[in-house]
């Protein structure tokens, strides 16, 4: 076999033409020949990921910038555009998908959240084992692909990373799970978790390398839906009842063969923090069309159908042993461990994995309180901050936000925002109030005044 004029060319001038190429260029060339493959999935190559940018077609290790009025918009998730997807990670996905669609309609969003579920579960399994180490920056904000446990893989994938992004996902606690034990290294600088409603005092537990107990329903939740597909269903509508009239929806790929058994197990769950009664899972058949989370005008979601197609059955999260037989089964979504301080056990008086951060963003985590800040602020705090947002955490006193911010030796007060309405006011004079009023995307206890 003739051998490429290109695998003439020494490495270091290989190395030099493949660092000017895109990462699905990259991914490209590692299928040409065991050299190529070596060369193009080296560490160095993959400074960055952006899968939401790349699922949107733009192939670039650089960031899309766009400016504030652009992120706003995308940051209001209504009706139509509001759907999420819950990753099964075991299934086969085809990772060939192209950023158009086949028939040159413009994209659903539904198809541009597969796109993003293909593109994080290849990096996941096929790339960053071999790169991780390389990538300092994961760009995750405004994902509806992503899921705690992709984000838990990614994070053990790149022990490297300096910034990470997931403003606006729907992440859970899970995604940290021991990651101050296991996986933090104390490089991180930059973490934004604006938004991410569902994230509470655990994540800040594990980030400070403060270990839970192993009963903690909170990082063991199990979901779990069983049942035959009757009529060929693509894919199936998972519900989760608030048990207050609203619901949100999430969609779960399957096989299409008629009379597959559906299992599902292990799926990431939306919220752990809800009681037990008011958590329950229906899986909808939908057919073969895409579907996602309708609102009518009051803010209530209803399934635009509920056909009999999928005769799913329902199941609740349990706190172990997944979910047997397919019948309703009690157990729980997690009381957050924490309210009672003797579940929790430390892990020695080592620094935490936020020891170098310079920027932290809890923007809208209203279920954070003084508790989280005060892990923190014993595990050694957080010497390099130099930038705080707390604004729309309500659930925090003045004095939990004294706890943590006199350990921020590096902060300058400018930098420092939380809820105008915070009771005591800790820094009334020198501290910048709280970023959320007047903006419609993000959560304030004075939208409306
Ligand atoms: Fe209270 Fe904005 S969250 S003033």
């Amino acid at each position: 076999e003739e051998a490429s004029p290109a695998d003439q060319l020494p490495t270091e001038v290989m190395m030099k033409i493949l660092s000017h190429l895109s990462p699905r260029d990259l991914a490209r060339c590692a299928q040409v020949s065991q050299r190529w493959n070596q060369l193009a999935l080296d560490p160095f190559l993959w400074p960055a990921i952006h899968p939401v940018q790349w699922a949107a077609g733009d192939w670039s290790f650089h960031p899309h910038v766009e400016d504030e009025e652009e992120a706003e918009k995308k940051s209001v998730h209504k009706g139509e555009e509001d759907c999420y997807y819950v990753d099964d990670e075991d299934a086969d996905k085809d990772e060939s998908s192209d950023s158009e669609s086949s028939d040159g309609q413009p994209d659903t969003t539904m198809q541009q959240v597969l796109r993003e579920v293909r593109i994080i579960s290849g990096l996941v399994k096929h790339v960053l084992p071999r790169v991780g180490e390389g990538v300092q920056l994961c760009n995750l904000a405004h994902s509806r692909g992503i899921s705690s446990s992709l984000v838990h893989k990614v994070l053990k994938l790149c022990p490297n990373l300096t910034t990470l992004n997931l403003a606006h996902t729907k992440i859970t606690d899970a995604a940290f799970k021991e990651y101050g034990m296991k996986g933090g290294t104390g490089r991180l600088q930059h973490l934004d978790l604006s938004s991410c409603e569902n994230i509470t005092d655990n994540t800040l537990r594990s980030l400070a390398g403060s270990q839970t107990s192993t009963n903690d329903p909170v990082n063991t939740p199990r979901l779990s839906c069983k049942g035959k597909n009757n009529i060929g269903t693509t894919f199936v509508e998972l519900s989760r009842s608030h048990g207050t009239g609203d619901a949100d929806y999430a969609l779960q790929e399957t096989d299409s063969v008629i009379g597959q058994d559906l299992c599902y197990t292990n799926l990431d769950p939306f919220f752990t923090d809800l009681p037990p009664e008011l958590c329950e899972f229906d899986c909808l058949g939908v057919g073969q069309e895409t579907a996602s989370r309708r609102s009518d005008s009051g803010g209530n979601n209803t399934p635009s159908a509920a056909p009999s197609c999928c005769s799913v059955k329902r199941t609740r999260c349990c706190s172990s042993g997944g979910v047997e037989g397919g019948e309703t089964k009690s157990g729980y979504c997690g009381s957050n461990v924490g309210d009672d301080g003797d579940k929790r056990t430390d892990s020695g008086d080592k620094p935490h994995a936020l020891h170098g951060l310079t920027h932290l963003s809890l923007n809208s985590c209203y279920r954070i309180t003084d508790e989280g800040l005060r892990v923190l602020s014993e595990r050694g705090g957080l010497p390099l901050l130099q930038h705080l947002d707390l604004s729309g955490c309500l659930n925090l006193t003045g004095e939990g936000v004294a706890w943590l911010v006199d350990t921020c030796q590096s902060l300058d007060h400018a930098f420092l925002f939380y809820c105008d309405n915070i009771y005591p006011d800790p820094y009334p004079a020198t501290a910048s109030g709280c970023r959320n009023l007047e903006c419609g995307a993000r959560f304030c206890c004075r939208s409306g005044d």
